[in-house]
């Protein structure tokens, strides 16, 4: 019997790919960088399955031009750059990775978060490029001063499985816990002595904001100039959902302006983010290349999960984590 086509968009760990190789015809793009979308569109003219990572483009001019295409298993929670109107329409499976990225995502926004309150990355190139030792400064009562954060508003914008996870952290440090969500929920405001607010009040009265929505049309420069404008001076922003939920020239301006005192930044609207952006001025910014999910662990549970759902595809089953139900 021939095996159906599966086109990988990535490496991935030998052993799942290895596993994968007992069901499909497997072929892996295995350079460093993204296929073009005309490789991408070629690829899925004929194969009968794909994997996906979030920068590849999977259109519905791709996916009608798709014949066999079955199946897109995105490498990722987050599914923004696939058109799943389009392949639901077309009867084509998308699945994502949902639950396994939680707690390294919720881990990094952390270190996200006590990087730009203690300005651990300013603090590091002072020592390491020479300064302290050049200003023979040696410990100083008003040297490097940050913010605690035990006693402070932790404003959670989307509280989701990350969300709820960075929350719960928060709560350890003793921190005042507030959220926006499209809906309430009550365990975690019972469990964290969370309390639901609008997105306007978590703005205005929050500490730390940390945004763990996804990217849809709703989302899209949610935080705009009027939204960054509402936030502390004191406060910090951090994210590390989708850089699309920022209005990165709006950001800059408040950052320019003084209108916050700090960022966290994971993600951005262009990715990568190039050298001479105007984000890379500011020493009270945080810049990381999207590494939220990127833990061994995490990285191959997220590896494993879109090889489950290719076989259970295969075998006839419905994909455990299904986002086109
Ligand atoms: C996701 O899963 O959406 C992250 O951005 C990458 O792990």
């Amino acid at each position: 019997m021939t095996k159906p086509k599966l086109f990988i968009s990535r490496e991935l760990f030998p052993d799942v790919i290895e596993k994968l190789m007992q069901y499909f015809e497997v072929e892996v793009w295995d350079r460093f960088q993204a296929p073009p979308y005309e490789v991408l569109l070629e690829k899925a003219r004929v194969v009968d399955a794909l994997v996906t990572l979030l920068t590849d483009r999977i259109d519905c001019n791709l996916l009608s031009q798709a014949k066999n295409l079955r199946i897109v298993a995105q490498l990722a929670v987050g599914y923004d750059n696939i058109d799943v109107e389009c392949a639901t329409r077309l009867g084509i499976y998308v699945t994502n990775t949902p639950g396994v990225l939680t707690e390294a995502t919720a881990e990094l926004t952390w270190a996200l978060i006590l990087s730009v309150a203690r300005r651990i990355v300013e603090a590091d190139h002072y020592v390491r490029w020479g300064e302290w030792y050049r200003t023979k400064t040696g410990w100083h009562p008003l040297m490097m001063l940050g913010v605690e954060l035990k006693g402070k508003t932790l404003g959670i914008i989307g509280l989701g499985r990350i969300g709820r996870r960075v929350a719960e952290i928060g709560k350890a440090f003793g921190m005042k816990i507030m959220y926006y969500d499209r809906s309430r929920d009550e365990e975690a405001e019972k469990i964290l002595g969370a309390e639901y607010r609008s997105l306007d009040e978590v703005l205005s009265e929050s500490d730390i904001v940390s945004i763990h929505v996804p990217l849809t049309k709703e989302t899209y420069h949610m935080i705009n100039e009027e939204k960054l404008k509402r936030m502390k001076r004191t406060a910090l922003l951090i994210n590390t959902a989708r850089g699309a939920v920022i209005d990165t020239d709006a950001l800059v301006k408040a950052l320019k302006e003084g209108w916050i005192a700090g960022a966290g930044l994971d993600v951005f609207e262009e990715e990568p983010l190039p050298p001479n952006h105007p984000l890379t001025a500011f020493k009270n910014v945080v810049l990381l290349p999207h590494i939220g999910s990127a833990t061994i662990e995490t990285r191959h549970a997220m590896a494993e999960l879109v090889a489950e759902n290719l076989i259970a595809f295969y075998q006839g089953r419905e994909p455990p984590t299904l986002v086109n139900k």
